[in-house]
């Protein structure tokens, strides 16, 4: 049986490291080649050096004046609450309260779990996003949509069962015990099942009870390689809640700490008000925190500090927080990225942007090996961006000096209509002109 080889012609961008770190970590042909085989890459560099790897038996794809990179990771996304992105409410508690819980509720039914799960995997693909770090709700079937959704689009998709055990409607309560039942039965059902991954997800410290962050943290111990995903210091209004609640800590931070929730593979949404000493601690222990500025914009939840985060050596990555976010698209939130740091005299480019939310993101995820760049034997997720998407994106890329201004202009005015084309593991999973189609009709 021979192998099944397509070969795509476009500007290709990849990343051999940070480009805060060094120079040449972004790599960038401008006629490139892209070879897949059994959905990995096979080669990835200039079309002049590798046109000779092209065989009868391959098939060959020409996409010149379009730009692949790797498919978009989105660190933090509530797939329950695609139903009520763009609610309006003063802040983080009483949005919870209003629409938050009562949306939640509804994912008792299987029925209702599996449509949205299936729109909202649709919705991540148009948006270029083929691996995300998933919340469900509070029921363990919440889980086995998201996860079935998943696997018929074959997307490497981090994911897992909410934790909740107080502080929240009694309709979306677990205990410790079947939280910790449920975690551990979903991981055996869905950890490292193709390309799912589990994540155990107390939802945030006021929601659970001391009793439930220890059994969390037992499951952590007897799963290493799981990941572990909650928020942390979103709002000052939480932040205090969580002092009176968890009494004798040091911060909010230490709460997650003292229950053994900070390590590789933990990643907390947020991360605002945090200290000298917190950031010190996510640092030592390759904790990432993930910066979701659509949502702080949304909630006026604050500023994230991405300096001081990156100065003490803090893993941080980018995401949407989808219904908190206001936009599926990780290009949009790079654009309110590029406008939290600016508020804070920070330049935060374009290129480092793309690196975040790509090989910056499966590095901080321990995932760099298998996504997040186009080298070699990498699962071949990844995106065709169009930069005559628009007739304000044509114009303006056009006239674009360096490959920074062409990642900022798509940053700062693309959306899920520059997303040409969606890849996972090698296999088209999102055409934009026939998704306008099918909609349409
Ligand atoms: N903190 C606890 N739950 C949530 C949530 O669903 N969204 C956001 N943004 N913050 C939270
Ligand atoms: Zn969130």
């Amino acid at each position: 049986e021979r192998t099944r080889s397509t070969a795509y012609r476009a500007q290709l961008l990849t990343f051999k490291g940070d480009p805060a770190r060094s120079a040449d970590a972004a790599v960038f042909e401008e006629d490139g080649l892209l070879i897949v085989e059994d959905g990995r890459v096979a080669a990835a560099g200039a079309h002049a050096a590798l046109a000779g790897r092209i065989t009868p038996d391959t098939e060959v794809q020409d996409l010149r004046g379009k730009v692949i990179v790797p498919g978009f990771i989105d660190t933090h996304i509530h797939y329950p609450q695609t139903d009520m992105i763009a609610s309006p409410a003063p802040g983080l508690l009483p949005w919870l309260e209003t629409y938050t819980f009562p949306t939640e509720r509804r994912f008792a039914d299987p029925e209702y779990a599996a449509d949205t799960a299936n729109f909202f995997c649709d919705e991540l693909l148009a948006s270029g996003t083929t691996t995300a770090l998933v919340y469900c709700t509070v029921h363990k079937s919440s889980a086995d949509a998201l996860f079935t959704a998943s696997v018929a689009r074959n997307m490497r998709m981090i994911a897992g069962k909410v934790l909740m055990d107080r502080n929240c409607p009694e309709f979306l309560r677990d205990t410790a015990q079947s939280g910790y039942d449920d975690s551990a039965e979903l991981i055996g059902r869905w950890h490292n099942r193709g390309r799912q991954l589990y994540a155990l997800t107390p939802r945030f410290a006021p929601t659970s009870t001391e009793a439930q962050l220890e059994a969390c943290g037992v499951l952590a111990r007897e799963h290493q390689d799981v990941f572990i995903q909650s928020h942390v210091a979103e709002n000052v209004d939480e932040v205090k809640w969580v002092a009176e609640l968890f009494p004798g800590h040091r911060s909010y931070l230490d709460v997650y700490d003292h229950y053994g929730l900070l390590r590789s593979r933990a990643v907390y949404g947020h991360c605002i008000h945090l200290d000298a000493e917190d950031r010190r601690r996510m640092a030592q222990t390759n904790t990432v925190a993930s910066h979701c500025p659509t949502s702080n914009f949304f909630l006026g939840s604050g500023l994230f500090d991405f300096e001081k985060a990156d100065e003490a050596g803090v893993p941080v990555a980018l995401a949407t927080d989808v219904g908190g976010g206001t936009s599926f698209s990780m290009l949009q939130t790079m654009n309110e990225a590029h406008k939290v740091a600016r508020l804070s005299g920070y330049h935060l480019s374009a290129t480092r942007m793309f690196w975040l939310a790509t090989a910056g993101a499966a590095q901080a995820l321990n995932l760099g090996d298998k996504i997040g760049t186009l080298a070699p034997q990498s699962e071949a997720d990844f995106i065709v961006l169009d930069p005559a998407a628009t007739p304000l994106l044509a114009r303006r890329t056009s006239r674009v000096q360096s490959l920074e201004e062409l990642l900022f202009a798509f940053a700062l005015l693309g959306d899920d209509r520059a997303i040409f084309a969606t890849y996972a593991a090698g296999a088209c999973v999102h055409r934009r002109d026939a998704r306008r189609e099918r909609f349409a009709a």
